[in-house]
């Protein structure tokens, strides 16, 4: 099974602390707000790595920004394609203002690309569907289409309903490159799940490799979170008291990671 997820998540599965080393060497927006955990951001940055050289990753929920600059980071010859719309979240928790996340997410991009160490990104201000449905139509210049590459990774980490899951996976489709990688966030969400599963039964692919990334489990009430709150880069998430785990940075997935290698049907 020579495939870059495969041999990751075996890599992950067998030897654990492959994670906890690189994560030692290796800051991934250390200062920015997020939602996911330093593992995930690395999973992101080693996938990123292993993209093939006409293909690009696409995220869509970037938030403020944490994850695409992992995803990006010190991988110079990559192309993302980014979208947010910014309707969710936008109260910068634990601060106590009220601060819109677009210029959030814009000045860290841009902090962060003067280092010239992230690969070149597209980012589309819009609801992602519409930009799906906008990248449909066809143009002659191959560059004024919004996905000129096709994607070999796409990172799903948008608004967590059912339909919009599904949505994810059928509308985004035609810009999925044949053997395509597909991480889709929260998968302890069972409307993530059955969203992720009826959009699959959509595409109906010819191949679907499939493992779970697990949730990270916390010690509040019921035992088995998850529990709300961003985490503030990785001093905070190794200081994250209620992560269960080897002292926090090895707790887990957050709320768990899908992770799909799908073989589409193309021409
Ligand atoms: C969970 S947050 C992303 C977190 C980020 N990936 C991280 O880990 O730091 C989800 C994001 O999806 C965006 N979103 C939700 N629905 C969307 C839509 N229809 N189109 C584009 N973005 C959307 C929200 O604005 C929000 O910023």
């Amino acid at each position: 099974m020579n495939h870059p997820l495969r041999e990751l998540l075996y890599a992950i599965e067998n030897h654990p602390g492959r994670v906890k080393r690189t994560s030692e060497v290796m800051p991934l927006a250390p200062d920015v707000p997020t939602m996911s955990p330093y593992r995930t951001r690395w999973l992101l940055n080693q996938l990123v790595k292993d993209l093939g050289a006409d293909e690009a990753y696409l995220e869509i929920g970037t938030w403020q920004g944490a994850t695409l600059i992992s995803a990006l980071w010190d991988n110079p010859l990559a192309r993302g394609y980014a979208c947010d719309n910014f309707s969710q979240f936008n109260q910068i928790p634990g601060t106590g203002l009220w601060e819109g996340v677009r210029p959030a997410f814009l000045k860290n991009m841009a902090r962060y690309q003067e280092t010239g160490r992230l690969g070149a990104f597209s980012f589309f201000d819009e609801d992602c569907f519409a930009l799906a449905a906008r990248a449909k139509v066809p143009v002659k210049a191959k560059d004024g289409r919004p996905f000129g590459w096709p994607i070999g990774v796409f990172f799903y980490d948008g608004d967590h309903s059912r339909i919009a899951t599904a949505r994810a996976f059928v509308d985004f489709q035609p810009f999925l490159a044949r053997e395509v990688i597909v991480i889709v966030d929260d998968w302890n969400y069972p409307s993530v799940r059955a969203g992720a599963w009826a959009g699959i039964e959509g595409v109906n692919p010819l191949g679907v490799w499939f493992r779970v990334l697990p949730a990270v489990r916390f010690r509040d009430a019921d035992g088995n979170g998850p529990k709300g709150g961003p985490i503030y880069g990785q001093d905070a998430l190794d200081a994250e008291p209620n992560l269960v785990g080897s002292g926090g940075r090895d707790g887990g997935w957050r709320n768990g990671l899908g992770c799909f290698h799908l073989t589409l049907r193309k021409g």
